[in-house]
């Protein structure tokens, strides 16, 4: 398994262009089996996700080619209805496959996403709602079945604005005849990036003065031409590295609004912050200032960003309260970092911390995709040399990030350690 190997305590300093959102380009992808025509879409990240989905839609029916970043999509095969666990247990968003299948087989069967590392993550909002919309819901040996006579449009109005049930349910009701409307979706930029791309497919999608969502169900969806939205968190997570590196990092092609509350509190943390139409410079502060966050859907903090913060608050001038509303158990960089010097006490849903003067270099273990990019900052901060093992994590969201670390002189360097 790959280890990262960094010699910390350098400013990191430079610039930065900014990916594709992996985020927003799961579920655009997983959009394409609501077609048979022809998908070109543009800006995807090259991560393990992806390579994920690219054999969902492959196992589906579909053929994919991904090249230069471009994911051109095309039918092999008549689509097909079943996903089997070994593809779902490896990224939880397989599951968004349920609404474009059951929109246009009536028909699909998913093996039931367990639980992963920041918690139980059930999909029961997903499965209300699709139950609204006239499917019947089965567990069957692990699978969840979803078949329906016929889908008719209804109102939904989700418990929680969860991310994933949002773009599940929008990708079947695009097909359902008549008007369907979603009262308290997600309103996170990928969520939107996913309605432009279903609207060039040709779906009737308007939101409301009262900020419902209409879809006007259509017969049939055709090819796109899409461009995948920037990576807020990718933007977010080399900011914090400017801040608690002590450095200066100008990060391009980003949408800076997408991270308006991340820049206000690196601001009140004592960054100075300029921004342009598609960049965001930072310039870290002296002393770095304690700032309580509290993870919320957007445009609240964003839970992915709530181990980096974590991470800088480790080094602020005081105590630091940093809440995780959103996922269960969202905390196991907590006590990697507590390896490296920090002084962190978890109580329930909140992390306190009293911050140090400096973090020491360990040997620390990643356990999910942001709380190992947290681990990764806090070593660059850390004078000496240290070791983020099980870096396969984040290879899951983080495209050639030790390349873009070093292009901003960092000095880290993967390693896969001879197995015995
Ligand atoms: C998406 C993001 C993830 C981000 C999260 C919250 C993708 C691929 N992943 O995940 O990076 O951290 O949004 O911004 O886009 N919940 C339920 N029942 C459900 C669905 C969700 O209880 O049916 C709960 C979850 O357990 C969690 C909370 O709602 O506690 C938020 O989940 P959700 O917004 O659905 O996150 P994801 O779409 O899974």
């Amino acid at each position: 398994m790959d280890q990262f190997i960094i010699n910390g305590g350098r400013k990191l300093k430079g610039t930065v262009e900014i990916g594709g959102s992996k985020n927003a380009a799961l579920p655009i992808l997983i959009a394409t089996l609501l077609t048979d025509e022809k998908c070109v879409i543009k800006r995807v990240p090259k991560l393990r996700d992806i390579n994920t989905t690219i054999k969902i839609l492959e196992a589906l029916g579909k053929k994919v080619t991904f090249e230069n970043g471009t994911c051109t999509i095309t039918k092999q095969t008549a689509l097909k209805v079943k996903l089997p666990y070994d593809l779902v247990k490896q990224m939880r968003a397989s599951f968004w496959v349920a609404g474009p299948l059951l929109a246009r087989k009536k028909h699909a069967e998913i093996a039931l996403p367990g639980g992963c590392a920041i918690g139980v993550r059930p999909v029961d909002i997903h499965l209300k709602g699709f139950k609204k919309l006239g499917a019947k819901v089965i567990l069957n040996e692990g699978n969840i079945v979803l078949k329906a006579k016929k889908l008719a449009p209804t109102k939904i109005i989700l418990s929680f604005p969860s991310v994933g049930a949002t773009q599940n349910l929008l990708m079947c009701a695009c097909l359902i005849k008549g008007k369907t409307v979603f009262e308290n979706i997600a309103r996170e930029p990928e969520v939107f990036d996913l309605i432009n791309a279903l609207k060039s497919m040709g779906a009737k999608i308007c939101m409301d003065q009262q900020g419902r969502v209409i879809v006007e169900g259509v017969d049939k969806l055709k090819g796109m031409k899409h461009s995948v939205c920037a990576d807020r968190i990718q933007t977010g997570t080399f900011l914090i590295a400017g801040a608690i590196t002590g450095g200066e990092i100008t990060v391009k092609n980003c949408v800076p609004e997408d991270n308006e509350i991340l820049l206000e509190y690196l601001q009140e943390a004592g960054a100075k912050i300029t921004t342009g139409k598609d960049w965001v410079k930072i310039k870290a502060p002296k002393t770095i200032k304690p700032v309580n966050i509290k993870t919320a859907p957007y445009p609240g903090f964003a839970t992915d960003l709530q181990a980096p913060w974590l991470a800088l608050m480790t080094l602020a001038k005081g105590n630091t309260e940093v809440s995780e509303d959103i996922f269960e158990n969202r905390f196991m960089h907590a006590p990697e970092l507590v390896r490296m010097g920090a002084n962190i006490i978890i109580e329930k849903n909140v992390a306190k911390v009293t911050g140090v003067a400096k973090l020491t270099p360990a040997t620390v273990m990643s356990s999910d995709l942001r709380g190992g990019a947290a681990l990764v900052l806090a070593a660059l901060a850390a004078k000496g040399q240290s070791c983020v093992e099980r870096v396969y994590h984040i290879d899951r969201g983080y495209e050639e990030f030790e390349q873009k670390l070093t292009a901003l002189g960092a000095k880290i360097k993967r390693y896969n350690p001879v197995q015995i």
